[in-house]
């Protein structure tokens, strides 16, 4: 049994334009220990998956169907006191820009604590003890514990925020963007050092990016998302080298297929579809050179096209390898 089973995720915001078709029908999975890469374009709903999984959606967000199986307990069903026990000690979540989101007035170490002994039943001495090893794990100097967030540069807060995520021993970390605001070079450590974290304490990620060359080489298994629905999905290495959905394959052209070598997400012709009302059909036809009537009028289901890869086109594009 998969850690993580998505199925026909859907929910949208309610707005007084009309509702905000954020997720529909995205279905995924996730095993024990892997680590897996969701991306897309801004606004495509990344963001909106994870805090559906959690159950943090603002007021406004509308679930309307699906489910997300963690550990076989289907988490859009769960009461908010059982909820509550899943938040940190099974799935914690690092948010997007949320090294700007520690406290200054409150040293870095003692945030942590208190983050842990909220979810779990630890002393102050324990607890301290447990931030001076998470500390070092994420590479950072344990008498760090004791400095305020002005102290620290923006890898070391990132390094602080990914020891918060992992302080209650969660099975899953998600990290919406962990690394953005960080220049290329913090970026590649950083996420190096979460990967060796990860096969260490045999812990799952879902790292979530626009960027799909900084997650690739920590991620087993990629999902591209576009407007709202899952594209396509497939081991990393294959998605590069035989990428079939049109999308995928747009983003990926511009670069020299080299395998194995790192690439951008580009910016495509053409706007990204408003999603306040996308377009009928496969939301990528207006851009799309393969579009034919179908695309226009039906969306395609994501069916398998080979053992472990999904693509949700009525043309995908298969290519030998
Ligand atoms: N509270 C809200 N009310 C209405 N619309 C919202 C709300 N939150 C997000 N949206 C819209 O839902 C869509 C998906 O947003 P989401 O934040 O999930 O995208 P994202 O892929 O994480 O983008 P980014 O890469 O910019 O973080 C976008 O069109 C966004 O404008
Ligand atoms: S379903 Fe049609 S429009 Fe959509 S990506 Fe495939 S070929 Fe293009
Ligand atoms: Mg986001």
């Amino acid at each position: 049994m998969p850690l993580l089973d998505v199925r026909d995720l859907t929910m949208h915001y309610v707005t007084k334009m009309g509702d905000v078709h954020a997720v529909d029908g995205v279905t995924f999975s996730l095993e024990h220990g892997e680590a897996i890469g969701l991306v897309g374009e801004s606004g495509c709903g990344k963001t909106s998956i994870a805090l559906t999984l959690l159950r943090l959606l603002p007021d406004n967000a509308k679930f309307l169907g699906g489910q997300a199986l963690f550990d076989g307990v289907d988490l859009t069903r769960l009461p908010e006191s059982e909820m509550r026990k899943i938040r940190w000690r099974g799935i914690s979540m690092i948010f997007q820009a949320a090294m700007n989101s520690l406290n200054p007035v409150y040293r870095v170490g003692d945030q942590i604590i208190e983050a842990m002994q909220t979810h779990m039943s630890i002393s102050y001495r324990e607890a301290r003890k447990r931030v001076a090893e998470l500390f070092e794990l994420v590479g950072l100097a344990p008498e760090l514990m004791d400095r305020y967030p002005h102290e620290y540069s923006g890898g070391m807060k990132q390094r602080a925020v990914i020891a918060m995520a992992l302080a209650c021993d969660p099975k899953l970390i998600i990290a919406d963007e962990p690394t953005t605001a960080l220049d290329v070079i913090v970026q590649d450590r950083i996420l190096r050092r979460i990967d060796e974290v990860r096969k260490t304490l045999n812990m799952a990620m879902m790292y979530i990016s626009h960027d799909i060359a900084v997650i690739a080489e920590v991620s087993q298994r990629i999902g591209v998302m576009y407007a709202g629905h899952l594209v396509e999905f497939g081991d990393t290495v294959t998605l590069f080298g035989r990428p079939a959905h049109p999308y995928t394959i747009a983003l990926m052209s511009a670069f020299p297929s080299l395998r194995g070598e790192k690439r951008k997400l580009r910016a495509l012709p053409g706007e990204p579809p408003d999603l306040l009302r996308p377009p009928p059909g496969c939301r990528f036809h207006p851009r799309c050179p393969f579009a034919t009537e179908i695309c226009t009028t039906q969306a395609p289901p994501q069916d398998m096209i080979e053992p472990g890869h999904t693509v949700a086109c009525w043309h995908p594009q298969v290519r030998r390898s």
